[in-house]
């Protein structure tokens, strides 16, 4: 008759040992089975409830008064984008994308420096009175684009005028302006002024959109 190698004292605990290790194995792999189902819950519910408060509004309210933006002398709120601009027919607002690649472009009060574009041309292109003699506009930082302050483009890689948005008066006599309306949209070669104007006297805008 064999010798049954567990049969000894040495041997039973050798037995328990076999039998805590099985046990520990077993546990670790339900721990990590609840893990996996833990997390893949988790992402599932990240994707039925997604986080919408991420999106900035597209609407904002300035808070310049008005009046404070003059000919001449356009408001930048650069972090959102926006430039608005008064001329002597009215206000409007400039989206600050370029068309290019959508670097944002800075204002500057020589647009025409260095590009061999006539100063005359820019000047009849918008805000600047004619005693101010070099044209105000955008450059871009990213690959020189140069737009006129009627957001039209002229040097550069540029392939179209910048878009206007809406700017409108407030109940409380505030202009809000919304990027998600565009007034203005000129495809490539357009070169044609805006016309559309949101009018400081009336508190409406001319309805003039383009295209
Ligand atoms: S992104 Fe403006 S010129 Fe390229």
């Amino acid at each position: 008759m064999g010798l049954n190698p567990y049969d000894t004292p040495r041997g039973r605990l050798h037995r328990l040992a076999d039998i805590s290790r099985r046990q520990f194995l077993l546990f670790m792999g339900i721990l990590a089975a609840l893990a996996a189902s833990l997390f893949g819950g988790i992402k599932t519910l990240g994707f039925l409830f997604p986080n919408a408060n991420l999106e900035e509004p597209l609407a904002f309210t300035v808070d310049v008064v008005p009046d404070a933006i003059t000919v001449g002398n356009p408001l930048q709120i650069t972090e959102k984008r926006v430039s608005i601009i008064r001329d002597d027919a009215g206000y409007y607002a400039v989206y600050l994308v370029c068309t290019h690649l959508g670097c944002t472009p800075n204002y500057v009060t020589n647009v025409t420096s260095g590009t061999g574009v006539a100063d005359d041309v820019a000047k009849g292109r918008g805000a600047r009175q004619a005693a101010e003699q070099i044209p105000n506009g955008w450059a871009c930082p990213c690959h020189g684009s140069r737009y006129y302050i009627d957001s039209t483009n002229f040097y550069g890689p540029a392939p179209r005028p910048m878009d206007w948005v809406d700017v409108q008066y407030s109940p409380s006599g505030k202009l809000v302006v919304d990027r998600g309306k565009l007034v203005v949209q000129r495809g490539a070669g357009v070169t044609t002024k805006p016309e559309w104007r949101l009018d400081p006297k009336t508190k409406k805008d001319n309805g003039k959109t383009l295209p």
